[in-house]
């Protein structure tokens, strides 16, 4: 092996030996740099006639080349495995299990509620909100219960400070204020149509709501749910009650084969006044009446606090237990399971 292939087998051995960029860059300068080797050997070209510089020129050349074609392959080499080092530091084990996220579930009253909406929307009503800490006026007074009347110990509630005096506000007993609360707001704005002898677009909406009663046992809990829905118009009458209230409890309950009754009965607030009951014709609760709203034609003393002349209107209302009407479609025997937040019964309802 002559002299130049000693040098192109060595600087290819050094090369191979540099593990890191830096040593490869010491390794070229042994052979490429200003005292290196091939250098050296350009050096030497001087003391040379022309055409020994000719031929030994062109040999240095070829090693120099070959040094360089190393160099070059050894830094891709090098820059590779640096990749590939990185690569497998940042890799990402996609075989290992995810972190599942747990699905959530819909309440069962909340499940009733959307239900009863969904069915009341079809039937052309809105829906309406109110406060559920109630003045005394929108609670009792305005729904014609006053002051001293027998129907107020039914509603035994908590009362909050604040409101007139001898009338504090209280947790609404029931949806009904919301009547009062939402007509008026009706009549503000069609007052123009009711001033001017037309015709007001009708009182057509359903409030559902939490309400609230010292009240617990098995079948009573302090805070419960009901729907109230009211339909004002010039020509509405107990009829379109029975019809609507009929369409809507079967729809809720998705059996046709059941029937209601309604049962005389009081609440100050309409007159004249009637309990719902339902009967179911097949299940494990058939043949058996069961109690599940109020009702009755609005009172001529509460369409007038609405702001009304009862000569020109009439109308229906009617207030129903939601957590009842869940207990019966889901059989739930113990009003106090929807909220006890015990997941072993809520999650039956996903
Ligand atoms: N607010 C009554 C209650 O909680 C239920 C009720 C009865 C509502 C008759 C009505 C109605 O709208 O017309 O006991």
């Amino acid at each position: 092996m002559n002299e130049l292939d000693t040098i192109v087998e060595a600087a290819r051995a050094a090369f191979g030996g540099a593990e890191t960029p830096a040593d490869l860059e010491n390794a070229k300068a042994q052979f490429l740099g200003k005292a290196g080797r091939v250098t050296g050997l350009m050096k030497g070209l001087a003391a040379l006639s022309i055409d020994e510089k000719k031929s030994r020129g062109a040999a240095i050349n070829l090693a120099k080349q070959a040094i360089e074609a190393a160099l070059v392959a050894r830094r891709d080499a090098l820059a590779q495995a640096e990749l590939q080092d990185q690569l497998r530091a940042e890799a990402l084990d996609v075989s290992l299990p995810g972190r599942r996220r747990a699905s959530g579930g819909i309440h069962p009253i909340s499940l009733s509620t959307e239900r009863i909406e969904a069915i009341f929307g079809s039937m052309g009503f809105e829906v309406a909100q109110g406060p559920e800490i109630e003045t005394d006026w929108f609670n009792f007074t305005a729904l014609n219960t006053p002051e001293d009347h027998p129907a107020r110990s039914m509603h035994d509630t908590f009362y909050i400070e604040g409101g007139a005096p001898g009338a504090p506000n209280l947790l609404r007993t029931h949806t009904s204020p919301v009547q009062i609360r939402h007509a008026v707001q009706h009549v503000k704005k069609h007052r123009h149509l009711i001033d001017a002898g037309q015709t007001m677009p009708e009182i057509r909406v359903i409030v559902p709501g939490r309400t609230y009663r010292v009240d617990s046992d098995a079948t009573h809990s302090p805070m419960f749910h009901q729907v109230e829905g009211l339909w004002v118009g010039e020509n509405i009458s107990f009829k379109d009650l029975k019809a609507v209230y009929l369409d809507f409890i079967q729809s809720f309950f998705e059996t046709r084969d059941l029937d209601i009754r309604f049962r005389p009965s009081f609440f100050p607030f309409t007159e004249p006044s009637a309990e719902i009951d339902i009967m179911f014709g097949t299940g494990p609760l058939k043949g058996r009446w069961l109690e599940v709203s109020g009702s009755g034609q609005v009172h001529p003393q509460v369409i007038r606090n609405m702001g009304l002349d009862p000569e020109r209107y009439i109308g229906f209302a009617f207030g129903s237990g939601i957590d009842r009407l869940t207990m019966l479609r889901y059989g739930v025997d113990d009003l106090r399971l929807f909220f006890d937040g015990d997941m072993r019964f809520l999650s039956q309802f996903q």
